[in-house]
C-alpha cells in the first residue's frame, strides 16, 4: 500500500473528508489528518471532541476485497496497529473489544470504521482518534479518558504519532489480506487484549443486556460471551453499545 497524506488545519470530520474523496475515486492508502475537527464522530452517533492540537485525528481509505465481512477484522487490525504505535512512545495499552484502547481503564484512543459505496466498489474508511493531551478534556470525559501526555509526561505532535501508525497499519493490513489473515489478526489481537477471555462483562444490546465472561472471538471477530447458564452468546461488532467490567 502506498500512502498519500493530506493535512488540514480544520475539517468537520476526517472520516467524512476521506469518504468524500473515496467516492471521487481516491485510491487505497489516502490518509487525512486534521489539527482540529468541528464535527468529529464517535461510534453510535456520539461526538468525538477534537480540539486544536490536542489529538491525532486521522482517517485512511482502504479498498479491501470483500469489504463487508472484513469490517470487524479491520477494526481489530487497527486496534493492534495503534497498540504497537503507542508502545513506541512508552504507552502500554489494553484493547477493549472491539475498538477502544485503554490505559489503566481510561480511553486513550477510539476507532471508527465506516463503509462507503464508491464507483470503484465498497471502500472502508478507518478513523482513529488518539488523545495527545488531557488539557482540553471537557468535564464529561475527564474521569474516563487519558492521553499520551498524561501517561508519559511528554507532549507529542500528531505527526510524530502518524509516522509509526501508518507503518503499523501497512504491516498488519498486509497480514489481514494474506491467506490466513483473519486467524493471524485474531491471534495478534488476543496477545494485546485482556478482553479475549475470562473477562467479566456486561454488553448492552438493542434488545437487552448480556452479562457473562468473555470466551474468545469468532473467526469474523465477533465476541463470544459465556453467560451464567452456560450458553454462549455471539456479539457482532456494532451491536455493542457498552462493554464494561462488572465492578
Ligand atoms: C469511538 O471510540 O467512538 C470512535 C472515535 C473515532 C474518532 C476519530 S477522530 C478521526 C476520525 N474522524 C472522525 O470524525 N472520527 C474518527
Amino acid at each position: 500500500m502506498n500512502f498519500t497524506i493530506q493535512r488540514y488545519d480544520t475539517l468537520g470530520s476526517t472520516n467524512s473528508e476521506a469518504a468524500d474523496q473515496a467516492r471521487r475515486g481516491a485510491t487505497e492508502g489516502l490518509c487525512i489528518i486534521a489539527d482540529r475537527q468541528t464535527a468529529g464522530r464517535g461510534r453510535n452517533g456520539r461526538t468525538w471532541i477534537s480540539e486544536s492540537d490536542s489529538g491525532l485525528y486521522f482517517s485512511i481509505v482502504l479498498r479491501p476485497r470483500s469489504s463487508a465481512e472484513l469490517i470487524p477484522l479491520i477494526t481489530l487490525m487497527t486496534g493492534v496497529a495503534v497498540c504497537d504505535t503507542l508502545l513506541e512512545f512508552g504507552v502500554k495499552a489494553d484493547i477493549k473489544w472491539v475498538n477502544d484502547l485503554l490505559v489503566n481503564g481510561r480511553k486513550i484512543c477510539g476507532i471508527l470504521a465506516e463503509t462507503v459505496d464508491t464507483p470503484l466498489g465498497l471502500a472502508v474508511v478507518v478513523g482513529i482518534g488518539v488523545n495527545l493531551t488531557s488539557r482540553n478534556f471537557p468535564d464529561e470525559i475527564a474521569e474516563t479518558a487519558t492521553s499520551i501526555e498524561a501517561v508519559t509526561g511528554r507532549r507529542y505532535s500528531a505527526n510524530e504519532i502518524a509516522e509509526p501508525l501508518t507503518r503499523y497499519i501497512r504491516y498488519f493490513y498486509d497480514i489481514l489480506m494474506s491467506a490466513d489473515g483473519p486467524g493471524e489478526t485474531i491471534s495478534n489481537w488476543r496477545r494485546r487484549s485482556s478482553f479475549y477471555s475470562g473477562k467479566p462483562v456486561r454488553v448492552r444490546l438493542a434488545n437487552g443486556i448480556v452479562e457473562g465472561e468473555t470466551a474468545g472471538l469468532e473467526e469474523n471477530g465477533a465476541l463470544r460471551v459465556k453467560t451464567p447458564d452456560g450458553s454462549v452468546k455471539i456479539i457482532q461488532a456494532g451491536d455493542v453499545e457498552l462493554l464494561r467490567e462488572i465492578a
